[in-house]
């Protein structure tokens, strides 16, 4: 079997982070969204790995290499619009000629790995396999109607939904999805859509089989879904203390924090997850906080929050939560009169101030 994972497409629901970066390499609980695909993948013996890529091509390219760190052969497939998942597919059949693939959308994250499913598709005689999960936001993904235990209709971001089960961005198939591809138009927003691709499919009499998920599973193309699945990630990772504390320093819950991290004068309450070379001195890093690598954080109190790579915060008075920190961003006290908010923001960028 081979793996598709798809880290092309627009990412806007993620401004202003994807004015610079590839959605795809957000770090959740310090490790790029695109990586736990890899592993997942890799995990399931399924080591041939096709990477389809977009504008952001180098960075993603340059991230994940030639795959040999993940035990992986990575060919990376040239998108040159984002023409939709299908279309994704539909270039890659090179890459995967006759043989069955996982496809795993490049920004979905998944609790409990994909080897189950990988074992249920190889042994359950079927076309396709596609994963359910109940969601309370059903408008905003591909949503499957079941009649007598089967799915029966699939449609993509329904704005007056019939059922809540959403369409996991993993999907099994073989390669008669090819036919499908070829035999389906372009949405009303202009894509070669997946959920017409398997509905094509369901038409034809081919076998469609879902698998209902019970475990973790987000789709990070937002905000509030990246920080939750911060949330979950640090609950599951195990303590690793590589770094340095000092003896000030008070630690409860659970840290992970990596070789060249420093800790000083601090208090930190976990789940955490610190970076190498990041340092925390003076300051408070409450639950949920990923702070990835070289970052300086001083006389200052951040929770539930990610800050990417090469951050500086300091002596900020109230403390951060919620947030999203890009890279390479520095947020300090102004430090003369008159009082005042200096901001150098990019586009879409969002600030709530006390
Ligand atoms: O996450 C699950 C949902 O993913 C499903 O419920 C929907 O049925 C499915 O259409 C998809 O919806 P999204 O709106 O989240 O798809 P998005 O445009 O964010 O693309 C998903 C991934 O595929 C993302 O990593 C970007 C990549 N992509 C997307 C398109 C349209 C490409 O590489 N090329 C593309 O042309």
């Amino acid at each position: 079997m081979k793996g598709l994972i798809l880290s092309g497409g627009k990412g806007t629901r993620l401004r202003p982070f994807t004015y610079t970066g590839a959605k795809q390499l957000v770090p959740v609980a310090n490790k790029p969204v695109l990586f736990y695909a890899i592993e997942d993948l890799v995990e399931a013996g399924i080591t041939d790995i096709g990477i389809v890529v977009g504008d952001t091509a180098e960075q993603v390219m340059g991230a994940v290499g030639d795959g040999s760190r993940f035990g992986a052969k990575i060919t990376y497939i040239r998108q040159e619009q984002p023409l939709g998942i299908a279309h994704g597919v539909k270039i890659s059949e090179p890459f995967l000629q006759k043989e069955p693939f996982v496809l795993f959308l490049g920004d979905n994250l998944l609790c409990d790995g994909i080897l189950p499913l990988v074992e249920k598709f190889r042994h359950g005689g079927m076309h396709s396999l596609i994963l359910l999960t109940q969601v309370k936001n059903p408008q905003n993904f591909g949503i499957a109607e079941c009649y007598d235990g089967r799915v029966v209709r699939l449609v993509e971001k329904p704005r007056e939904p019939k059922s809540d089960l959403a369409v996991v961005g993993i999907y099994l198939f073989d390669h008669h999805v090819f036919e499908a591809i070829n035999n389906i138009q372009p949405s009303a927003r202009g894509e070669l859509e997946i959920t017409e691709t398997i509905q094509y499919l369901i038409d034809r009499g081919f076998a469609v089989k879902a698998h209902h998920l019970t475990g973790h599973w987000t789709d990070t193309g937002k905000m509030d879904d990246i920080l939750e699945a911060n949330r979950w990630l640090l609950e599951t990772l195990e303590e690793k203390i590589e770094g340095t504390v000092d003896s000030h320093s008070s630690i409860y819950g659970k840290l992970i924090l990596e070789p060249g991290a420093e800790i000083v004068n601090s208090v930190i309450r976990g789940p955490v997850a610190i970076a190498q070379g990041t340092k925390i001195v003076n300051s408070f890093i409450g639950p949920y906080t990923s702070i990835y690598y070289d970052c300086l954080i001083a006389n200052s109190e951040v929770e539930h929050s990610i800050v990417m790579e090469n951050c500086r915060i300091m002596d900020i008075e109230h403390r951060i939560g919620d947030s999203l920190v890009g890279r390479s961003v520095e947020v300090t006290k102004s430090p003369a009169k008159p009082k005042t908010y200096r901001l150098v923001l990019g586009d879409h960028s969002k600030v709530e101030v006390l």
